[in-house]
């Protein structure tokens, strides 16, 4: 099932340079099964037409607050009503103003003043504006008032600056517009999840690893946490942020990762093992660099500790998942790694295909259990995530979902 099939979103797009990203966003959430219908700011159609956004989303735009016609179709109460979920990107500087001060001066605040469904924004400014007291005291007051704020990203932004304000990407948006609906399927559970690569080191500044980025085990504990569950992400070395929510232990060696592991499981519920962990070490490790003397080299290897199927050979054991990345193969291999390591699910993805799996941001898999299989198709990295939150929850926590 899609993600957010039968949800309705009243995608609600303000004035702002980033509003353009609002029609991939709104091809997004209807990927996932959502039924939109925007609201357009004045200052909002300055940048992109009503038309645009009426042909991709298939319903008609909304623009004054005060038209009869409009209000004989359907009228502000009504669509306040209809929202299953607010979600306003971009989000101006103005715009966060006017709601943190109650206002209904246009539609769309007054929308807001109205609705009994949860407002999510998505701000996207200049940086100076966004760290302007002001907008943080905003932020704040939204924030306090249960208004999620989705964002801001860092990074280059339209005017030349580089700082925090940039609109999050539509299909990050779509995932946690998502996750708004998933908020609660792992209520309570604690989870641990291993992730990114493994470094076995040679000598003092040699090692050996792999081309994992770490993405996918990230977007998963991201996605547990906003579901509600206490993850503990044990990380190899990556270049990517901590999650919100998630207590993140870092970790070099497949050893360490290892005992990091092991350390937790005293009150873990579920395990994940998304890392692509070394299978090898080296036996001894130089203690000083080692000189280039020879035309070849040799270097004895010992195999690593197998963490999740340790994990899923204790007794009493958490609910225990792991990723079979393949080249050929891959539901045959993938079965046979789920039996000999004992896991509740195996999650396979095809890393022969450049456009998913190691370092890229798309993922497809399949997700295999003892009596059943799953196709999740290509999707964002995060999206997919959601999707896998709620499998798991429907599969194992069943009572939570
Ligand atoms: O056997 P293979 O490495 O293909 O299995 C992949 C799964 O096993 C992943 O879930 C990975 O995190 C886990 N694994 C592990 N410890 C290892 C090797 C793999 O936890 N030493």
């Amino acid at each position: 099932m899609k993600q957010l099939s039968n949800r309705r979103i009243l995608l609600g797009v303000t004035g702002g340079i980033a509003a353009y990203k609002s029609a991939e966003l709104i091809r997004r959430l209807k990927d996932h099964g959502a039924d939109v219908s925007v609201v357009m700011t004045a200052a909002a159609m300055e940048f992109i037409t009503p038309l645009t956004l009426q042909a991709l989303s298939g319903n008609p735009v909304h623009t004054t607050l005060l038209d009869p016609e409009a209000e004989a179709g359907m009228g502000h109460i009504e669509l306040a009503r209809w929202a299953d979920l607010i979600l306003i990107a971009p989000a101006s500087a103005d715009f966060m103003a006017r709601l943190a001060n109650g206002r209904g001066d246009d539609l769309l605040t007054t929308l807001c003043l109205a609705t009994a469904a949860p407002i999510a924004l998505a701000p996207a400014m200049n940086q100076g504006m966004w760290r302007d007291p002001a907008t943080q005291a905003n932020a704040a007051t939204l924030t306090a008032r249960n208004i999620a704020l989705f964002g801001p990203a860092a990074g280059e932004q339209a005017c030349g600056d580089v700082g925090p304000g940039r609109m999050l990407e539509a299909e990050e948006l779509a995932a946690l517009a998502a996750s708004i609906f998933n908020t609660r399927l792992l209520d309570g559970v604690h989870l641990t999840i291993t992730a990114g690569p493994t470094r076995e080191a040679i000598d003092p500044v040699r090692y050996i690893s792999n081309h994992s980025s770490g993405k996918m085990g990230y977007a998963l504990a991201a996605a547990a946490a906003d579901a509600g569950a206490i993850v503990t992400l044990i990380s190899g070395p990556t270049n990517l942020a901590c999650p919100e929510r998630v207590t993140r232990l870092d970790v070099i060696s497949a050893q360490d990762m290892f005992d990091a592991t092991m350390a937790t499981l005293g009150s873990c519920q579920l395990f994940i093992g998304c890392a692509a962990v070394a299978d090898y070490r080296p036996v001894n490790v130089a203690e000083q660099k080692i000189k280039k003397n020879n035309d070849t080299m040799h270097i004895d290897l010992v195999r690593n500790p197998d963490i999740v199927s340790t994990v899923a050979h204790r007794k009493p054991r958490p609910v225990t998942i792991g990723f079979a990345a393949e080249t050929q193969d891959l539901i045959r291999y993938a079965r046979g790694k789920l039996e000999r390591k004992n896991l509740d699910l195996i999650i396979a993805n095809d890393v022969s295909n450049t456009a998913i799996g190691f370092n890229a941001s798309d993922n497809a898999v399949t997700a295999i259990w003892k009596d059943g299989e799953c196709n999740i198709q290509q999707m964002g990295k995060h999206q997919l995530a959601s999707e896998l939150v709620r499998l798991i929850a429907q599969q194992f926590f069943p009572a939570k979902s």
